[in-house]
Protein backbone atom coordinates (compact mmCIF):
# COMPACT_ATOMS: atom_id res chain seq x y z
CA UNK A 1 0.00 0.00 0.00
CA UNK A 2 2.68 2.61 0.46
CA UNK A 3 4.33 1.99 -2.64
CA UNK A 4 0.95 2.35 -4.28
CA UNK A 5 0.32 6.08 -2.45
CA UNK A 6 4.53 7.03 -3.49
CA UNK A 7 3.31 5.96 -6.81
CA UNK A 8 0.01 7.65 -7.07
CA UNK A 9 2.35 11.01 -5.53
CA UNK A 10 5.03 10.23 -8.36
CA UNK A 11 2.00 9.61 -11.08
CA UNK A 12 0.14 12.96 -10.31
CA UNK A 13 3.21 15.28 -9.91
CA UNK A 14 4.20 13.96 -13.72
CA UNK A 15 0.94 14.76 -14.65
CA UNK A 16 0.34 18.14 -13.03
CA UNK A 17 3.35 19.25 -14.13
CA UNK A 18 2.60 18.78 -17.57
CA UNK A 19 -1.09 20.11 -17.50
CA UNK A 20 -1.46 23.80 -18.61
CA UNK A 21 -5.07 24.79 -17.95
CA UNK A 22 -7.31 24.93 -15.01
CA UNK A 23 -9.87 22.70 -16.31
CA UNK A 24 -6.89 20.13 -16.70
CA UNK A 25 -5.47 20.97 -13.59
CA UNK A 26 -8.95 20.33 -12.00
CA UNK A 27 -9.75 17.44 -13.44
CA UNK A 28 -6.37 15.55 -12.02
CA UNK A 29 -7.36 16.54 -8.21
CA UNK A 30 -10.47 15.16 -9.02
CA UNK A 31 -8.49 11.98 -10.61
CA UNK A 32 -6.42 11.68 -7.58
CA UNK A 33 -7.69 13.68 -4.47
CA UNK A 34 -11.62 13.38 -4.83
CA UNK A 35 -13.95 11.79 -2.88
CA UNK A 36 -14.03 8.84 -5.80
CA UNK A 37 -10.37 9.43 -6.96
CA UNK A 38 -7.08 6.74 -6.09
CA UNK A 39 -6.53 8.10 -3.11
CA UNK A 40 -10.35 7.43 -1.53
CA UNK A 41 -10.06 4.12 -3.04
CA UNK A 42 -6.73 2.84 -1.08
CA UNK A 43 -8.18 4.47 1.80
CA UNK A 44 -10.84 2.27 1.89
CA UNK A 45 -8.58 -0.91 1.80
CA UNK A 46 -6.87 0.65 5.56
CA UNK A 47 -9.10 -2.30 7.39
CA UNK A 48 -7.24 -4.74 6.31
CA UNK A 49 -4.17 -3.58 7.51
CA UNK A 50 -2.71 -4.19 11.00
CA UNK A 51 -3.15 -1.59 13.55
CA UNK A 52 0.52 -1.25 13.70
CA UNK A 53 0.63 -0.57 10.19
CA UNK A 54 -2.24 1.66 10.24
CA UNK A 55 -1.82 5.17 11.33
CA UNK A 56 1.54 4.84 9.37
CA UNK A 57 -0.59 4.52 5.82
CA UNK A 58 -3.06 7.32 7.58
CA UNK A 59 -0.16 9.56 7.45
CA UNK A 60 1.47 9.03 4.66
CA UNK A 61 -1.81 9.01 2.78
CA UNK A 62 -2.48 12.33 4.43
CA UNK A 63 0.52 13.68 3.27
CA UNK A 64 -0.14 12.51 -0.23
CA UNK A 65 -3.30 14.09 -0.43
CA UNK A 66 -1.84 17.35 1.20
CA UNK A 67 1.09 17.31 -1.63
CA UNK A 68 -1.76 16.68 -4.39
CA UNK A 69 -3.86 19.68 -3.31
CA UNK A 70 -0.62 22.31 -2.53
CA UNK A 71 0.42 21.50 -6.09
CA UNK A 72 -2.87 22.18 -7.46
CA UNK A 73 -3.18 25.30 -6.02
CA UNK A 74 0.21 26.40 -6.64
CA UNK A 75 -0.36 25.06 -10.30
CA UNK A 76 -3.73 27.10 -10.63
CA UNK A 77 -1.70 30.47 -9.12
CA UNK A 78 0.93 30.11 -11.86
CA UNK A 79 -1.36 29.65 -15.03
CA UNK A 80 -3.41 32.66 -13.50
CA UNK A 81 -0.22 34.72 -12.87
CA UNK A 82 0.59 33.79 -16.74
CA UNK A 83 -2.78 34.93 -17.87
CA UNK A 84 -2.41 38.23 -16.14
CA UNK A 85 1.06 38.76 -17.71
CA UNK A 86 -0.06 38.04 -21.13
CA UNK A 87 -3.16 40.05 -20.70
CA UNK A 88 -1.05 43.02 -19.81
CA UNK A 89 1.58 42.56 -22.47
CA UNK A 90 -1.47 42.65 -25.15
CA UNK A 91 -3.22 45.54 -23.26
CA UNK A 92 -0.02 47.64 -22.69
CA UNK A 93 -0.80 51.56 -23.74
CA UNK A 94 2.00 53.73 -25.16
CA UNK A 95 1.27 56.79 -23.42
CA UNK A 96 4.67 58.40 -25.62
CA UNK A 97 2.53 57.48 -28.96
CA UNK A 98 1.28 60.80 -30.85
CA UNK A 99 -2.48 61.34 -29.95
CA UNK A 100 -5.31 61.46 -33.07
CA UNK A 101 -6.32 64.71 -33.32
CA UNK A 102 -9.82 65.52 -32.06
CA UNK A 103 -11.45 67.02 -34.81
CA UNK A 104 -13.49 70.80 -34.18
CA UNK A 105 -16.46 71.91 -34.38
CA UNK A 106 -17.59 74.61 -36.75
CA UNK A 107 -19.88 76.98 -36.38
CA UNK A 108 -23.43 76.33 -38.25
CA UNK A 109 -23.93 78.00 -41.39
CA UNK A 110 -27.17 79.22 -39.72
CA UNK A 111 -25.91 80.55 -36.44
CA UNK A 112 -23.09 82.35 -38.87
CA UNK A 113 -25.57 83.94 -40.48
CA UNK A 114 -27.92 84.67 -37.10
CA UNK A 115 -25.11 86.42 -35.62
CA UNK A 116 -24.39 88.61 -38.58
CA UNK A 117 -28.00 89.91 -38.36
CA UNK A 118 -28.00 90.13 -34.66
CA UNK A 119 -24.56 92.37 -34.49
CA UNK A 120 -25.91 94.28 -37.35
CA UNK A 121 -29.37 95.13 -35.32
CA UNK A 122 -27.82 95.25 -32.48
CA UNK A 123 -25.35 98.47 -33.61
CA UNK A 124 -28.62 99.89 -34.55
CA UNK A 125 -29.93 99.85 -31.26
CA UNK A 126 -31.62 96.59 -30.97
CA UNK A 127 -32.35 94.73 -28.04
CA UNK A 128 -32.80 90.85 -28.36
CA UNK A 129 -35.43 88.80 -26.77
CA UNK A 130 -36.75 85.79 -27.15
CA UNK A 131 -40.16 84.11 -26.85
CA UNK A 132 -41.91 80.68 -26.00
CA UNK A 133 -42.00 78.16 -29.10
CA UNK A 134 -45.57 76.95 -27.50
CA UNK A 135 -47.51 79.60 -27.67
CA UNK A 136 -51.23 80.56 -26.89
CA UNK A 137 -53.53 80.80 -29.79
CA UNK A 138 -53.55 84.35 -29.12
CA UNK A 139 -50.37 85.64 -29.26
CA UNK A 140 -49.59 83.47 -32.34
CA UNK A 141 -52.66 84.70 -34.27
CA UNK A 142 -55.87 86.37 -32.53
CA UNK A 143 -53.81 89.38 -30.95
CA UNK A 144 -52.10 89.70 -34.57
CA UNK A 145 -55.45 90.49 -35.74
CA UNK A 146 -55.83 87.06 -37.08
CA UNK A 147 -58.82 85.78 -35.70
CA UNK A 148 -60.02 81.98 -35.90
CA UNK A 149 -61.38 82.34 -39.39
CA UNK A 150 -58.82 84.92 -41.14
CA UNK A 151 -57.66 82.96 -44.26
CA UNK A 152 -54.03 83.92 -43.32
CA UNK A 153 -54.58 80.74 -40.87
CA UNK A 154 -54.91 78.43 -44.13
CA UNK A 155 -51.37 79.46 -44.93
CA UNK A 156 -50.05 78.65 -41.88
CA UNK A 157 -50.52 74.85 -41.31
CA UNK A 158 -50.62 74.97 -37.63
CA UNK A 159 -49.41 72.13 -35.10
CA UNK A 160 -52.19 72.06 -32.27
CA UNK A 161 -51.33 70.76 -28.96
CA UNK A 162 -54.44 71.86 -27.64
CA UNK A 163 -57.81 74.40 -29.06
CA UNK A 164 -55.83 77.06 -27.82
CA UNK A 165 -52.00 76.29 -27.65
CA UNK A 166 -49.91 75.56 -30.64
CA UNK A 167 -46.90 74.99 -31.88
CA UNK A 168 -45.47 78.93 -33.21
CA UNK A 169 -45.88 79.16 -36.96
CA UNK A 170 -43.91 82.33 -36.66
CA UNK A 171 -42.22 84.41 -34.52
CA UNK A 172 -44.29 87.49 -34.80
CA UNK A 173 -45.92 87.07 -31.23
CA UNK A 174 -43.08 87.71 -29.41
CA UNK A 175 -44.02 91.41 -30.89
CA UNK A 176 -47.15 90.88 -28.52
CA UNK A 177 -45.31 89.89 -25.29
CA UNK A 178 -43.07 92.57 -25.80
CA UNK A 179 -45.53 95.52 -26.52
CA UNK A 180 -47.60 93.90 -23.51
CA UNK A 181 -44.65 94.52 -21.26
CA UNK A 182 -42.80 97.16 -22.03
CA UNK A 183 -43.81 100.87 -22.93
CA UNK A 184 -42.44 102.59 -25.62
CA UNK A 185 -39.78 103.21 -27.05
CA UNK A 186 -39.24 99.69 -28.29
CA UNK A 187 -36.49 98.31 -30.72
CA UNK A 188 -36.09 94.61 -30.31
CA UNK A 189 -35.72 91.69 -32.75
CA UNK A 190 -36.85 88.31 -31.85
CA UNK A 191 -34.41 84.95 -33.79
CA UNK A 192 -36.24 81.93 -32.61
CA UNK A 193 -37.81 78.53 -34.26
CA UNK A 194 -40.80 78.03 -35.77
CA UNK A 195 -43.16 75.53 -36.90
CA UNK A 196 -45.49 74.55 -39.46
CA UNK A 197 -46.82 70.81 -41.03
CA UNK A 198 -45.20 71.14 -44.07
CA UNK A 199 -44.10 68.30 -45.64
CA UNK A 200 -40.24 68.67 -46.12
CA UNK A 201 -38.52 69.12 -48.97
CA UNK A 202 -35.56 71.33 -50.81
CA UNK A 203 -37.14 74.42 -49.52
CA UNK A 204 -39.63 73.53 -46.91
CA UNK A 205 -39.30 72.17 -43.52
CA UNK A 206 -41.97 71.49 -41.02
CA UNK A 207 -39.18 73.85 -38.39
CA UNK A 208 -37.39 76.55 -39.56
CA UNK A 209 -36.30 79.92 -37.81
CA UNK A 210 -37.68 83.01 -38.36
CA UNK A 211 -36.33 86.74 -36.99
CA UNK A 212 -38.97 89.08 -35.90
CA UNK A 213 -38.27 92.89 -35.76
CA UNK A 214 -40.17 95.89 -33.95
CA UNK A 215 -39.86 99.39 -33.73
CA UNK A 216 -42.26 101.19 -31.29
CA UNK A 217 -42.45 105.00 -30.68
CA UNK A 218 -43.78 108.46 -30.97
CA UNK A 219 -43.84 109.67 -34.59
CA UNK A 220 -42.55 106.30 -36.26
CA UNK A 221 -43.36 106.30 -39.96
CA UNK A 222 -42.60 104.09 -43.13
CA UNK A 223 -39.60 106.08 -43.84
CA UNK A 224 -38.09 105.14 -41.04
CA UNK A 225 -39.25 101.50 -41.43
CA UNK A 226 -37.74 101.89 -45.29
CA UNK A 227 -34.47 103.62 -44.23
CA UNK A 228 -33.59 100.43 -41.38
CA UNK A 229 -34.45 98.44 -43.70
CA UNK A 230 -31.85 99.94 -46.39
CA UNK A 231 -29.31 100.07 -44.08
CA UNK A 232 -29.79 96.74 -42.58
CA UNK A 233 -29.75 94.80 -46.63
CA UNK A 234 -26.59 96.88 -47.48
CA UNK A 235 -24.95 95.81 -44.27
CA UNK A 236 -25.97 92.58 -44.94
CA UNK A 237 -25.40 91.73 -48.72
CA UNK A 238 -22.87 95.28 -49.42
CA UNK A 239 -23.59 98.69 -49.86
CA UNK A 240 -24.02 98.60 -53.35
CA UNK A 241 -26.95 96.40 -52.71
CA UNK A 242 -30.65 97.48 -54.67
CA UNK A 243 -33.64 97.38 -52.58
CA UNK A 244 -37.23 97.30 -53.88
CA UNK A 245 -40.55 97.58 -51.55
CA UNK A 246 -43.46 95.49 -52.86
CA UNK A 247 -46.91 96.16 -51.61
CA UNK A 248 -48.04 93.66 -50.22
CA UNK A 249 -50.69 92.02 -47.12
CA UNK A 250 -50.12 91.15 -43.59
CA UNK A 251 -52.96 91.02 -41.02
CA UNK A 252 -51.01 92.40 -38.42
CA UNK A 253 -49.62 95.84 -40.66
CA UNK A 254 -50.97 98.17 -42.38
CA UNK A 255 -49.63 98.98 -45.27
CA UNK A 256 -47.37 96.36 -45.45
CA UNK A 257 -45.29 95.32 -47.71
CA UNK A 258 -42.15 92.54 -49.22
CA UNK A 259 -38.60 93.81 -49.52
CA UNK A 260 -36.53 92.25 -52.56
CA UNK A 261 -33.03 92.99 -53.02
CA UNK A 262 -31.34 92.82 -56.76
CA UNK A 263 -29.92 90.17 -57.36
CA UNK A 264 -26.07 90.15 -56.75
CA UNK A 265 -24.97 87.34 -59.21
CA UNK A 266 -26.97 88.90 -62.25
CA UNK A 267 -27.67 92.54 -61.31
CA UNK A 268 -31.14 92.06 -62.41
CA UNK A 269 -30.78 90.49 -65.64
CA UNK A 270 -32.33 87.07 -64.65
CA UNK A 271 -30.38 84.14 -63.62
CA UNK A 272 -30.58 80.55 -62.09
CA UNK A 273 -30.05 81.91 -58.49
CA UNK A 274 -33.01 84.71 -58.90
CA UNK A 275 -35.11 82.01 -60.82
CA UNK A 276 -34.59 84.62 -63.94
CA UNK A 277 -36.49 87.07 -61.96
CA UNK A 278 -33.78 89.77 -61.59
CA UNK A 279 -34.83 90.14 -57.85
CA UNK A 280 -34.97 87.93 -54.49
CA UNK A 281 -37.51 88.48 -51.94
CA UNK A 282 -35.93 89.10 -48.76
CA UNK A 283 -38.71 89.99 -45.57
CA UNK A 284 -41.92 91.02 -45.20
CA UNK A 285 -42.68 94.33 -43.33
CA UNK A 286 -45.26 97.12 -42.53
CA UNK A 287 -46.47 99.57 -40.01
CA UNK A 288 -47.66 97.38 -37.03
CA UNK A 289 -51.82 97.52 -37.38
CA UNK A 290 -53.39 100.29 -34.71
CA UNK A 291 -55.78 96.67 -34.12
CA UNK A 292 -52.56 95.01 -33.02
CA UNK A 293 -50.92 98.34 -30.84
CA UNK A 294 -54.52 98.37 -29.32
CA UNK A 295 -54.52 94.78 -28.41
CA UNK A 296 -51.17 95.27 -26.80
CA UNK A 297 -52.32 98.52 -24.32
CA UNK A 298 -50.92 101.10 -26.38
CA UNK A 299 -52.34 103.90 -27.93
CA UNK A 300 -52.30 104.18 -31.67
CA UNK A 301 -53.23 107.62 -31.60
CA UNK A 302 -50.23 108.29 -29.38
CA UNK A 303 -47.83 105.82 -30.73
CA UNK A 304 -46.90 103.90 -34.27
CA UNK A 305 -44.42 101.56 -35.44
CA UNK A 306 -43.36 98.80 -37.95
CA UNK A 307 -42.39 94.75 -38.05
CA UNK A 308 -40.64 92.83 -39.74
CA UNK A 309 -40.13 89.43 -40.32
CA UNK A 310 -37.60 87.12 -41.90
CA UNK A 311 -36.51 83.90 -42.58
CA UNK A 312 -33.23 82.52 -41.45
CA UNK A 313 -33.08 79.07 -44.20
CA UNK A 314 -33.50 81.61 -47.37
CA UNK A 315 -30.92 83.98 -46.17
CA UNK A 316 -28.34 81.24 -45.19
CA UNK A 317 -29.26 79.54 -48.41
CA UNK A 318 -28.52 82.35 -50.87
CA UNK A 319 -25.36 83.49 -49.07
CA UNK A 320 -23.78 80.07 -49.26
CA UNK A 321 -25.26 78.77 -52.67
CA UNK A 322 -27.14 75.84 -50.70
CA UNK A 323 -30.22 74.78 -52.62
CA UNK A 324 -31.69 72.19 -50.52
CA UNK A 325 -32.46 73.12 -46.59
CA UNK A 326 -32.58 69.81 -45.47
CA UNK A 327 -28.34 69.46 -45.40
CA UNK A 328 -28.99 72.16 -42.27
CA UNK A 329 -30.69 69.28 -40.15
CA UNK A 330 -28.81 66.77 -41.14
CA UNK A 331 -25.75 67.60 -39.49
CA UNK A 332 -23.58 65.85 -41.87
CA UNK A 333 -19.67 66.79 -40.82
CA UNK A 334 -18.63 66.95 -44.59
CA UNK A 335 -21.91 69.49 -44.95
CA UNK A 336 -20.94 71.58 -42.03
CA UNK A 337 -16.80 71.80 -41.73
CA UNK A 338 -17.20 73.73 -45.10
CA UNK A 339 -18.37 76.99 -43.09
N1 LIG B 1 -44.91 86.50 -39.68
C1 LIG B 1 -44.80 86.59 -41.13
C2 LIG B 1 -44.69 85.21 -41.72
O1 LIG B 1 -44.41 84.27 -41.02
C3 LIG B 1 -43.58 87.39 -41.49
C4 LIG B 1 -43.77 88.85 -41.20
C5 LIG B 1 -44.25 89.69 -42.17
C6 LIG B 1 -43.50 89.36 -39.94
C7 LIG B 1 -44.44 91.03 -41.91
C8 LIG B 1 -43.69 90.71 -39.68
C9 LIG B 1 -44.17 91.52 -40.68
O2 LIG B 1 -43.44 91.25 -38.50
O3 LIG B 1 -44.36 92.85 -40.41
O4 LIG B 1 -44.90 85.05 -42.89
Amino acid sequence: MKAKLEEIRAKAKEELSKANAVEAIEELRVKYAGKKGELTAILKQMGKLSPEERPVIGQLANEVRAFIENEVETKKAELAEAKLNRQLEEEKIDVTLPSDKSPLGHKHPLSVVLDEIKEIFVGMGFEIVEGPEVEYDYYNFEALNIPKDHPARDTQDTFYITDNIVLRTQTSPVQVRVMEKKKPPIRIISPGRVFRSDAVDATHSPLFHQIEGLVVDKDITFADLKGTLETFIKRLYGEDSVVRFRPHHFPFTEPSAEVDVQCFSCKGKGCRVCKNEGWIEILGCGMVHPKVLENCGIDPEEYSGFALGLGLERVAMRRYGVDDMRLFYENDTRFLSQF
